[in-house]
């Protein structure tokens, strides 16, 4: 069944602009959602235009009101949710001694608290549905830890308690939750590092090259597939091997 609804968080850019193209590629309704209008506009227009149904929508992911709202607002004006992809994240690094205590909340806010927040606004309609897939973007770091991330490597480890738990919850009616954690990938987050830290990080993964956006969305298509019935709380690495 191909005309089920995928509601893609922090879609405007990177990996979650990815997965929203490759959802709909994959015959998926999709509809995108982050703060800015207009980067959700265009890519919901190029998705039309490619043949497909978007449905562009603002949410906040640091706000429980506005998740509330957005997910409300989606499924009376475009579908109830079957597929959440909660892609949305942001860092605000600094050595643990010396983190603000409002840069380690807006961060585990954002990313763990929004992703919790944004499930429970799905569950109702999977439920009902007996048919659902979450799909929870983690990190390499929330398995492997990082210096000078202690807020977005615990937000990301988080994530796959998260992930494991729900799935369990939710595996007797056919809901599957599934974490994808990606490496070394090529998007705005990482941009601003420096050339030696890249060739240094390169050095480490086992393809010697930095993933791409599109490596993430194949895990996460999968994931959201009929297919992939019978995986969940897994935690799907995409990292070219820089941790096994
Ligand atoms: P990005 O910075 O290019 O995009 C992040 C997206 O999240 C944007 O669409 C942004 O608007 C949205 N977003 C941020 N805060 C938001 C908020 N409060 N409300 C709504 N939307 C918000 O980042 P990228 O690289 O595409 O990352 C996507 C996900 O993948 C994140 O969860 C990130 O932690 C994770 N990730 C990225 C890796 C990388 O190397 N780029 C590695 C491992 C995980």
């Amino acid at each position: 069944m191909t005309n089920r609804t995928a509601f893609i968080t922090g879609a405007s850019r990177g990996i979650g602009r990815a997965c929203a193209l490759a959802l709909a590629e994959a015959g998926y309704r999709v509809a995108v959602a982050a703060r800015n209008a207009k980067l959700l506009d265009e890519l919901a227009a190029e998705i039309r235009a490619a043949g497909h149904e978007a449905y562009a929508v603002t949410i906040n992911m640091a706000d429980a009101a506005s998740i509330k709202e957005t997910f409300a607002k989606t499924a009376k004006e475009f579908g109830p949710v079957s597929i959440l992809v909660n892609n949305a994240g942001i860092t605000r690094d600094g050595l643990a001694l010396r983190m603000k205590k409002e840069d380690w909340d807006e961060v585990i806010g954002t990313n763990l608290t929004g992703s919790f927040l944004a499930i429970q606004q799905v569950l109702q309609h999977m439920l009902r549905d007996r048919w659902g897939r979450i799909i929870n973007i983690s990190s390499v770091v929330g398995e492997m830890g990082n210096p000078g991330q202690a807020n977005y490597v615990a937000s990301k480890a988080g994530i796959i308690g998260l992930t494991k738990a729900i799935a369990q919850e939710m595996g007797s009616r056919n809901i599957t939750v599934n974490a994808v954690a990606p490496g070394f990938i090529e998007t705005d987050m990482t941009q601003g590092l420096s050339q030696e830290l890249k060739d240094n990080m390169i050095g480490h993964v086992a393809l010697k090259r930095i993933g791409r956006a599109e490596d993430v969305a194949a895990a996460v298509r999968f994931l959201a597939s009929e297919e992939a019935g019978y995986i969940t709380g897994h935690v799907l690495n995409v990292n070219g091997g820089l941790y096994m």
